[in-house]
């Protein structure tokens, strides 16, 4: 789920646990003051100097042991919450305290927001809007997980906060059912013949399509439509040390984008990972270009499997969209075609956006973390007369929005989607135009 549970791809079965640190003084009492963009509490000592304290909630008056400076900001562990803040609730999932994948479950989903509505405003400089309301509970279609041997079991869940132990999930939180309960159900179907490995599910309007990927103790019955029936899933894969076993669809369609220009894909593919935060991104996207007329073009860069293609194609006579992977310009090729001819898919490096534009064009741009800083250096020489920025990633965001300023951008408008309920994750959608 979180880039934490990403990170034992490898299939390891060691538990590595963080360094033991070294106390720094005695505890302090400090109040926290807000929440960090990478997820963890903040507070100040009365010098002034920021301490990180994970677990925090704003409002919190809390004891902390200081553990010295990491990356020059200092950093706490709590020991005792003195005065719980009005914001604190208990967390709605069991296992959030010990699960790395949402590390904000004990803030009130009120909270999170004013925090991701501060941390987007700062970003842009301008007011921002909140689009969309997903809920805090099952808003998740896409899930990675962990298959790995607990005391000699297998056991499907999530990586624990800050180690590589398994935190084995009965039914996750925010996983929209029946992706719920599935680690549980896959591990206890590949028990007999996985050794460790993981899944990739995704929902679809079609239903749940799953990848099994990993090393087998010993090669498992082909899948068929009993074992589809038994996980409750429409396409199974199984990927074993080079070999492949599959049955059923190998993709789906995101729900929210089956009308007019269906967008697919595959089990381990890219998308939005909650379908309401997606249809936010999108009606924000829309409201940015019916603020433009009389476009001649449009340009998409890091345009993925053309989840926001169509509204391009709705708003301009043509477009061309360029992004690296080859299977999801594919993929955007099959189900988009060429509109009539009026749109071009291009696989290629986003970094060159290709020539200048003609006549006014809007070129929208949906980079993943790292952002676009050469993609926007490119921009602000070709000066196409709108640019529309989706980014996840504030930081990189707040970056490439000083290039596109520099070369003569004005910041016109601004929204923000709760992308990630219960994580610092949010995603912002920026309007910026020549004059
Ligand atoms: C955040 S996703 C957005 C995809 C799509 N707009 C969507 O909403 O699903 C970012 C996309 O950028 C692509 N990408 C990343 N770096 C790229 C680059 N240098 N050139 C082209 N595409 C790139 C990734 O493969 C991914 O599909």
């Amino acid at each position: 789920m979180s880039q934490r549970h990403r990170k034992s791809r490898k299939g390891g079965r060691s538990q590595r646990r963080r360094p033991q640190r070294q106390n720094d003084g005695p505890p302090v009492d400090l109040t926290i003051s807000a929440l960090g963009g990478r997820g963890d509490a903040i507070a100040r000592l009365p010098s002034g100097e920021v301490v990180l304290v994970p677990g925090g909630a704003p409002g919190d008056e809390v004891r902390v042991q200081l553990h010295g400076k990491r990356s020059g900001v200092r950093r706490g562990t709590l020991i005792e919450i003195t005065k719980p803040s009005p914001d604190r609730v208990t967390p709605p999932c069991p296992v959030a305290d010990t699960c790395g994948g949402c590390n904000w479950q004990h803030v009130s989903l009120q909270r999170q927001r004013a925090e991701k509505a501060t941390n987007a405003a700062r970003t842009l400089g301008i007011s921002v809007t909140q689009i969309g309301d997903p809920p805090g509970k099952g808003w998740r279609r896409r899930a990675r997980f962990h298959l790995r041997q607990v005391d000699g079991q297998l056991r499907g869940g999530f990586m624990a906060t800050g180690t590589d132990a398994l935190v084995a999930t009965p039914a996750c939180h925010v996983l929209a059912p029946p992706l719920d309960t599935l680690p549980a159900r896959v591990a206890a179907w590949a028990s007999p013949w996985l050794e460790v490995g993981e899944g990739l599910a995704h929902l679809g309007k079609e239903g749940v399509i799953l990848r099994v990927q990993g090393t087998a103790k010993k090669l498992p019955k082909p899948p068929n439509e009993e074992t589809a029936a038994l996980l409750g899933v429409v396409g199974l894969e199984i990927a074993l040390e080079g070999r492949k076993l599959h049955w059923g669809l190998r993709e789906v369609t995101l729900a929210e984008t089956a009308d007019a220009w269906p967008v697919t894909v595959n089990a381990g593919g890219f998308s939005q990972a909650g379908a309401e935060a997606n249809t936010a991104i999108r009606t924000a996207v829309k409201t940015a270009l019916s603020t433009l007329t009389n476009l001649d073009g449009a340009r998409e860069l890091f345009a993925g499997s053309g989840n926001l293609t169509g509204l391009l194609l709705d708003s301009a006579p043509r477009v061309t969209t360029m992004e690296f992977n080859a299977i999801a310009t594919e993929r955007a090729k099959r189900t988009l075609g060429d509109a009539g001819g009026r749109l071009t898919i291009l696989t290629g490096d986003a970094s060159d956006p290709g020539p200048p534009p003609v006549g006014k064009e809007v070129w929208l741009l949906d980079p993943g973390r790292p952002g676009a800083k050469k993609t926007c250096g490119q921009i602000a020489e070709h000066r196409p007369a709108a640019v529309i920025y989706v980014s996840c990633a504030p930081d990189t965001l707040r970056r490439d929005v000083a290039i596109l300023k520099t070369g003569g951008y004005t910041m016109k408008r601004g929204w923000w989607v709760d992308t990630f309920p219960h994580t610092p994750h949010v995603e912002i959608i920026a309007l910026l135009t020549l004059e």
